[in-house]
């Protein structure tokens, strides 16, 4: 056995002890009902892959004007909070740990899905142009979005805050706040859907404000050992452009390495992303600056995941895709057993089939692996 540390190496997580470093990513599967209440399938789905290290739910959003797509679900009401409690209730149970992902959509979204049509908001009233928006009957432009008034912004931040507070009662070990992939705080972090003269535009302080104060707002709440934050420093997903990344995303992680954070969880490109600056690894931009738990994310299998935390570039390794086709994935990866493919057309919304249905190893693959598994 290596002595290097590796997938199934326990960790200290902020305040939680992971059995493993196998991290389950926020994937938004759009099985809430339409007035964004978890539903009892997605009880049975996240109780399924409680195995793993942690939990990170998919994105919700903690603000009707934060919401991004027809059927995910939210953070800011009773009927919502009473939803997650049988979510987290269920995780627990089987000996699971979960945080709540929290995602403003700002100006990826439509004013379909907003309360009274309202256009949607973001830092300046520049619109997504290539691509278009799904809402409930088909895909349709961005809108141009309403620049947020300096004197609205502190709401915003009131309520991630106050979504924060409902985490607690709907039962969560902690929030992560998605910063990545052109959600509302990296609206504000990058040059090119941030044009504001005022203190949350222009210089890389007033840019990083924004993801400041919310994250200083959810720590207030939650402790700072409770909060995570996802960034994904060069994906250019949701027309995501900033004249300078590398000097945009140093700033930003240097400015949450001050915090003592649960983790700082950091997009790396493999195959995902739809278009990402050439030649541009995150993972070794971001490292020698961030010095408390990272979690990398991007196209891991077991082989590349346990070289990553041997070399520590990552302390822990976080798997989207595989996760939703393998609800034993840990297991797997354990027994290094196959991995079953995902339905790329069920990912987003529809019933049980294709969320819940996937098979777990058979008995029989398991009692002929176990012994040989390392
Ligand atoms: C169906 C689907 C939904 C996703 N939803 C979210 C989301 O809600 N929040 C988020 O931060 N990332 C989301 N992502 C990105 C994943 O969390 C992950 O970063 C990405 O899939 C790369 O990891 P992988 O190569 O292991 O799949 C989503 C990806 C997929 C495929």
């Amino acid at each position: 056995m290596s002595d290097k540390p590796g997938l199934f190496t326990p960790i200290k997580l902020g305040s939680l002890d992971l059995p493993n470093r196998i991290i389950m990513s926020p994937l938004t599967r759009l099985r809430a009902t339409p007035d964004c209440i978890p539903t009892p399938l997605m009880v049975e789905y996240y109780a399924q892959r409680a195995t793993a290290g942690l939990i990170i739910t998919e994105g919700t959003h903690p603000s009707p004007m934060g919401r991004g797509y027809t059927t995910a679900p939210g953070l800011h009401n009773q009927e919502q909070v009473a939803g997650w409690r049988k979510v987290t209730d269920a995780v627990h149970a089987a000996g699971g740990r979960i945080f709540v992902q929290l995602m403003h959509a700002g100006r990826v979204t439509h004013s379909s899905l907003l309360p009274n049509h309202a256009r949607p908001i973001a830092p300046s009233a520049i619109p997504i142009l290539s691509e278009e928006i799904r809402v409930w009957d088909g895909k349709v432009p961005f809108e141009t979005p309403r620049p947020l008034a300096l004197d609205e912004i502190p709401q915003v931040v009131e309520e991630y805050r106050r979504s924060a507070e409902l985490s607690i009662e709907a039962g969560f070990d902690g929030v992560e706040l998605h910063a990545a992939t052109g959600y509302l705080p990296n609206q504000f972090q990058v040059s090119g859907s941030n044009h504001r003269t005022d203190a949350y535009g222009g210089s890389l302080e007033n840019r990083t404000r924004f993801t400041l104060e919310v994250v200083n707002a959810l720590c207030s709440v939650r402790g700072a050992k409770q909060v995570g934050v996802k960034i994904a420093p060069g994906f250019t997903v949701n027309d995501t452009f900033d004249d300078n990344p590398a000097e945009t995303y140093l700033h930003v992680a240097k400015a949450l390495n001050l915090l003592g954070l649960a983790y700082l969880h950091v997009g790396y490109d493999r195959d995902y992303t739809r278009g990402t600056a050439p030649n541009f690894n995150p993972i070794d931009l971001l490292r020698p600056v961030y010095h408390g738990t990272l979690l990398a994310v991007g196209g891991f299998d077991r082989q590349r995941g346990d070289a990553a935390i041997a070399s520590r570039r990552a302390d822990a390794v976080v798997f989207g895709r595989s996760f939703i086709s393998n609800p034993d994935l840990v297991e797997r990866l354990r027994l290094n057993a196959p991995l079953a493919e995902g339905d790329i057309k069920t990912f987003y919304g529809g019933s049980e089939s294709g969320y819940t249905d996937y098979p777990t190893l058979s008995p029989f693959y398991r009692a002929e692996h176990d012994l040989t598994a390392s």
